[in-house]
């Protein structure tokens, strides 16, 4: 009895909580009698772990609560002695110790584990060997998973090897307590220049890394603040270090190349200075004679401003060399990463091209990288745009370590707003074979060091997640980690595994539930680059700015080199050897494939080649009319979504039931904002219309600058196509405004959609014109009235990221049920909030159900 005290007092700090979605996958919810009633048998009545250290614990404790959750049995704390069933739980080496009868494998590799029931003199043993520490936890996690999704335990006997030694994850957090590109919330880890007092969310952050194989996780962001390495941040790099170890995570830290000089007291950041060298060894000396697990450093250097080796001539070899000495004694990796650029590119040169850099940048140096470096490069040539080809870095590296780096948080995907799946989009890449080898050679197998045979390689995943009740921001989202923690540990698992896996833990095991969330999530991507930027053009969104809004410009006419070249004649970036030569960076065969139109993928096909809009798709559409027909049918998928969604009413929990609800709409009205102002903008530049008749046509639109206007004025809003009518839009600089009109069609009802500008007015940036000081932020408000009475009023106050009237902050609201009839005045008031002018853009009358 008490010993059963004594375990549900250790696995306090991890109870299932209520459905805010901060459990994540590991909710442990009850099975249902029919699923549980199969392990009652199964299951031995009791657990012992045979280690004593921190992550063998976890394990133990993991277990318990599981079970406990979802079988509803409290598991007795056991020992190893005859006729005792028990859950095993140790190393192979410490259950070949305690049991010496049981036939065990020779050898289980690091972080490996396998699940076996066995007996021996009689006993029966579940066992949960390790091949170290970690992978007893990683089992531990496993067959809870295995119990959640209802898999027979009956004779298990399931060895498991993590595909890549390195699964990572990166955060981009500043030591302020910000993040870059994070849409969770604030840090978990560092607030106002400190590790955070409550380390809670850190541990329970780790425990969900642990939970699907993750085992470094670096916790500064890579614009690094060089005061990361300095002896202030030593006790809080450990109080995080401490909070992470039990499951297995071993802290890395991003660092800055000139740390020498800036915090060093040293005239120089030379790689090849012997002071530097010095330095370097001195600084991880110090910081491993503390914390000796840390797992390595990640270094942004030559890149975004970031100072690095060109300062003195010298080589991203020597740059990343200087610091792998530095880190070898003590075992540690150093992450040089390939996203090297130039952002101050001339766009008028055809010949430039920022997709070339990564390559250009390194494949030269093979093989002058010592053995603990890794080239962490990012799964495209440009930026985690919606659709990239595999960067060809992947597969110039023969002598070299490398890591593929994946976006988890969804920075060019809809941030937190949109439900944007990107398992597809990275299994795509892991699966694209490089041709570097006479055997197929994808990705995967590059990175994970099996082509090459490197040292070492793996998975680096941003992921950014916040102090958010969901930790992304959107219940959704949260399937993009999870997903790449399994892909991580096992590129070979479909992408429909994975998602099932995801929904039924997270959500529910009910068929219905597992269906439609999965084919809801399956086909985002596609949907995403649908209604946003559509064979291989990338996301045509806002590439100086928040990267979020759609601004089909942009990208063009600056050094950034998100280029996609549209012009009255065409579109696209000639990429072949005729034009930036790209193209020639693969290997021949997949150099070729790209080369030629004709064998070049659809989807590809404006990343790889500049072409007339008239050009003819392998699919018999002109790209013109592909790009219409994507938009029209990436923006009707999302509301299709809506209504999939509204079918599981009752099968999940309400909380989350209603919080994705108003994601989705809200997401479908945006998809709609997309649609027109890509398509409008397209039509405007090729002056090609679209054959079905749509773009540019409104039947059931009425401009707001055309209503009866009552205080408000017209606006042009940039960029133009952020708002119907060729940009323009009406905004409120007086206490109320209201815009009318007459409705002149058949009595009935209705919904109307008002399109209108919810600015986030807690961003201190003048809007519509008007400066001034910055004073604190108030919503805008609306009131819809029918004849005189209200039918709907509504506040502003949607968080987008930006205080323009814009692509990002064009919103729909819906009004649904309104009776209508013939000469019934409809009236739209706005009332401006603090530096929100109630923008108005138009308003849709639909027939109720169209
Ligand atoms: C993107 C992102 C930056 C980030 C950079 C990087 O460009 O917008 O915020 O710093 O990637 O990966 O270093």
């Amino acid at each position: 009895m008490i010993l059963r005290f004594a375990l549900s007092g250790l696995i306090a700090c991890c109870a299932v909580q209520a459905e805010t979605g901060r459990s994540a996958w590991l909710r442990y919810a009850a099975l249902d009698a029919a699923a549980a009633r199969q392990f009652n048998n199964g299951l031995p009545p009791s657990i012992t772990v045979l280690g004593t250290s921190a992550v063998e614990l976890s394990g133990r404790d993991e277990v318990v609560l599981g079970v406990r959750g979802m079988l509803g049995r409290e598991l007795r704390a056991g020992v190893v002695a005859p006729g005792n069933d028990t859950i095993l739980l140790g190393t192979l080496a410490e259950i070949h110790a305690a049991v010496p009868g049981l036939a065990l494998p020779e050898k289980l590799g690091a972080d490996s584990f396998w699940l076996k029931s066995a007996a021996a003199g009689g006993t029966r043993y579940l066992l949960i060997a390790g091949g170290d520490e970690r992978g007893v936890l990683y089992g531990s996690f496993a067959l809870m998973r295995k119990i959640a999704l209802g898999e027979t335990l009956v004779n298990v006997d399931e060895k498991q090897a993590p595909y890549a030694p390195v699964r990572w994850v990166n955060e981009w957090d500043n030591l302020n307590g910000t993040i870059e590109r994070g849409y969770g919330g604030a840090s978990i880890f560092w607030e106002n220049g400190h590790a955070r007092a409550d380390m809670g969310r850190v541990r329970e952050y780790g425990r969900l890394l642990a939970s699907i194989g993750i085992n470094g996780c670096a916790i500064s962001n890579v614009n690094a603040d060089p005061k990361i390495l300095s002896p202030e941040s030593l006790l809080d790099i450990a109080k995080i270090a401490d909070a992470l170890r039990p499951w297995g995570v071993q802290v890395a830290l991003a660092v800055s190349f000139d740390s020498p000089k800036k915090i060093g007291g040293l005239d120089t950041f030379d790689p090849l200075d012997p002071k530097v060298a010095a330095w370097w060894t001195m600084v991880a000396n110090g910081i491993f004679g503390l914390i000796p697990d840390i797992g390595g450093f990640v270094l942004k250097a030559d890149s975004e401003g970031r100072l690095g080796p060109s300062a003195y001539g010298r080589s991203h070899a020597d740059a990343a060399n200087v610091v792998a000495r530095a880190l070898k004694p003590h075992n540690a990796l150093f992450f040089y990463r390939g996203f090297v650029y130039d952002n101050h590119m001339d766009w008028n040169n055809p010949k430039n091209d920022r997709a070339r850099a990564a390559w250009d940048n390194f494949h030269e140096l093979d093989g002058q990288f010592d053995d603990n470096v890794i080239i962490q490069i990012k799964n495209g040539p440009i930026d985690f745009q919606v659709r990239e080809p595999a960067s060809p870095l992947f597969g110039a590296l023969e002598k070299t370590n490398q890591a593929i780096e994946l976006q988890i948080t969804q920075e060019y995907n809809g941030q937190a707003r949109f439900m944007m799946y990107e398992v597809p989009m990275w299994k795509e890449t892991l699966e694209f074979d490089m041709h570097a080898g006479p055997m197929p050679t994808p990705v995967k197998s590059l990175v994970a060091g099996k082509v090459f045979h490197s040292k070492t390689g793996g998975f680096v995943g941003v992921s950014n997640v916040g102090l958010d009740e969901n930790w992304m921001g959107n219940h959704m989202s949260l399937a993009n980690l999870y997903g790449y923690g399994r892909l991580a540990w096992n590129p070979d698992l479909t992408v429909k595994q994975i998602t099932d896996e995801w929904t039924r833990q997270t959500f529910s095991a009910n068929p219905k539930v597992v269906d439609t969330i999965g084919a809801m999530q399956m086909s985002s991507w596609r949907t995403y680059e649908n209604y946003t930027g559509p064979l291989g053009l990338q996301t045509l969104t806002d590439i100086v700015g928040n990267h979020y809004g759609v601004s089909v410009e942009a990208s063009e006419n600056n050094g950034w080199g998100q280029w996609h070249r549209a012009d009255a004649q065409g579109v696209g970036m000639d990429r072949t050897p005729a034009g930036t030569g790209y193209t020639m960076q693969y290997r021949p065969a997949v150099g070729k494939m790209f080369e030629q139109p004709e064998t070049c993928p659809d989807d590809l096909l404006l990343f790889f080649h500049h072409v007339p809009y008239t050009y003819m798709l392998h699919s018999g559409k002109t790209v013109i009319q592909y790009i219409y027909d994507s938009h029209y049918l990436g923006a009707d998928e999302v509301t299709r979504y809506v209504d999939d969604w509204k079918s599981l009413k009752g099968l999940v929990d309400d909380e989350r039931y209603a919080a994705v609800l108003k994601m989705l709409e809200y997401q479908a009205g945006q998809a709609v904002l997309w649609r027109d102002a890509v398509s409008n903008w397209f039509l405007r530049a090729s002056g090609i219309a679209d054959t079905k008749g749509r773009v540019g046509n409104y039947p059931n639109r009425f401009e707001a600058e055309k209503m009866k206007l009552d205080g408000y004025t017209e606006v042009a809003v940039k960029p133009w196509e952020a708002a119907s009518g060729d940009g323009k839009a009406v905004q409120c600089a007086v206490a109320q405004c209201a815009a009318s009109m007459s409705f002149g069609g058949a009595a009935g009802r209705y919904a109307l959609h008002v399109r209108y500008f919810d600015q986030n007015s807690s961003i201190p940036v003048p809007v519509g014109g008007r400066g001034g000081p910055p004073a604190p932020a108030g919503a805008a408000k609306f009131r819809v009235l029918v004849a005189g009475k209200v039918v709907d009023e509504w506040t502003a106050a949607h968080p987008a990221p930006s205080a323009r009237l814009d692509g990002s902050t064009s919103t729909r609201h819906v009004v649904s049920g309104v009776a209508l009839k013939p000469g019934d005045e409809i009236r739209i008031e706005g009332v401006p909030g603090v530096r929100e002018v109630a923008g108005l853009d138009y308003l849709e009358i639909w027939p109720e159900g169209k």
